[in-house]
């Protein structure tokens, strides 16, 4: 069976900078906290009107570029996001349009932090069995526009951003053992409270209330130490699952991708693993977290930058609302 290669990657996140100073003159907060607590610096926010539709293009476009593939080649669509355009229909069917690609199949998924994981699972198993050879797969959000920018939301609002990273992966048609070589996949849906956004929810009848928006529950909420505590866990348990698989030990990876949640969390990842700082890839002081974005855009990074080169084992991990976490074993 043929291994599933990453052919070429790319990312876009929208001009706007949002600096820390920026957030303090909107909350009770400050650059020293955010900093300490958290590794963030900036994020960038998109302008109304933009969605993730629009971010997914723009990094989707860069990563057709980069594989040297004409955009006709792509014959799948896999997009991850918690912050689709609309309710319905998903995002993988505007993106499609937009590149004008009518007719292929796009699948959205809905996973989070831990999206990417789960579109690159679903993505090399269509590669394996040889049902597409092409196959685009996108991580995008915007958040900006549904967070609590006064000093009440000001735990959730300081650590989101927006942005997209795509891949384009296929087929190993070489005589090598380059490729994909595990993704393990976790959840527990009885943290569903911890992080989330309640509403609207369909449950309701109607969906939207003058109480539902009174109440603000229609804006992310999250038990913080909770999330903090589990992605801590999680993350180094999913990569030593994957390791073992393989028959890897630490040693052999060359660099780590966690989810870009906190630079504590990955800190602490780094620590449970026994690695330092040097073999993990952190750019959360220029994003924040930008969710299902997160592991895609530090891919091309670390891609772009020299960092991960042929033939070097990384291995990506994330943790996030559901909760859902995994790990994804590639030979680049
Ligand atoms: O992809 C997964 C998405 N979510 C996460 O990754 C979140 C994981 N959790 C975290 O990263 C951390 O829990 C936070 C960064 C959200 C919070 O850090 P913490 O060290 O756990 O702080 P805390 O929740 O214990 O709060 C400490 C204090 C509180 O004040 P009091 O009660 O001690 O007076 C908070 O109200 O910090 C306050 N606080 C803030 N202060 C300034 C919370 N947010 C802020 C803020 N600026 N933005």
């Amino acid at each position: 069976m043929k291994r599933t290669v990453i052919l070429g990657t790319g990312h876009y996140v929208p001009p706007k900078v949002v600096t820390n100073f920026d957030l303090e003159k909107m909350m009770d907060t400050s650059n020293e906290w955010i900093v300490q607590r958290t590794g963030i610096r900036e994020r960038h926010f998109v302008e109304p009107g933009i969605g993730s539709s629009d971010l997914a293009y723009e990094a989707s476009i860069r990563a057709i570029e980069d594989a040297g593939i004409d955009k006709s080649e792509i014959d799948f669509i896999i997009l991850a996001t918690l912050s689709p355009d609309h309710y319905f229909p998903g995002v993988g069917v505007i993106l499609q349009a937009k590149l004008g690609l009518a007719g292929i199949g796009a699948l959205d998924v809905r996973n989070q932090c831990t999206g990417f994981i789960y579109a690159l699972s679903v993505a090399d198993q269509y590669i394996k069995t040889g049902m597409y050879k092409r196959i685009l797969v996108v991580g995008a959000e915007v958040q900006s526009s549904n967070l609590n920018f006064s000093t009440e939301g000001r735990d959730m609002a300081v650590l989101f951003g927006d942005g997209a990273g795509a891949v384009i992966v296929g087929p190993n048609e070489e005589d090598n053992d380059r490729g994909i070589l595990s993704t393990h996949l976790f959840a527990d849906g009885r943290f569903l409270k911890d992080l989330w956004m309640e509403k609207p929810s369909p449950k309701d009848n109607p969906v939207f209330s003058n109480k539902m928006i009174e109440e603000k529950r229609y804006f992310p909420r999250m038990d913080g130490r909770s999330v903090f505590k589990n992605a801590t866990v999680r993350m180094p348990e999913a990569v030593k699952i994957a390791l073992k698989h393989n028959n890897l030990t630490i040693d052999d990876v060359d660099l780590i991708i966690p989810h870009q949640a906190n630079y504590r969390i990955t800190e602490l990842v780094a620590r449970s693993l026994g690695v330092s700082m040097d073999k993990v890839m952190s750019n959360i002081d220029k994003y924040g977290n930008t969710t299902a974005a997160s592991i895609p855009i530090a891919l091309d990074e670390a891609i772009k930058s020299g960092r991960l080169k042929k033939n070097d084992i990384v291995v990506l991990t994330a943790f996030g609302s559901g909760y859902t976490w995994g790990s994804a074993v590639i030979k680049m």
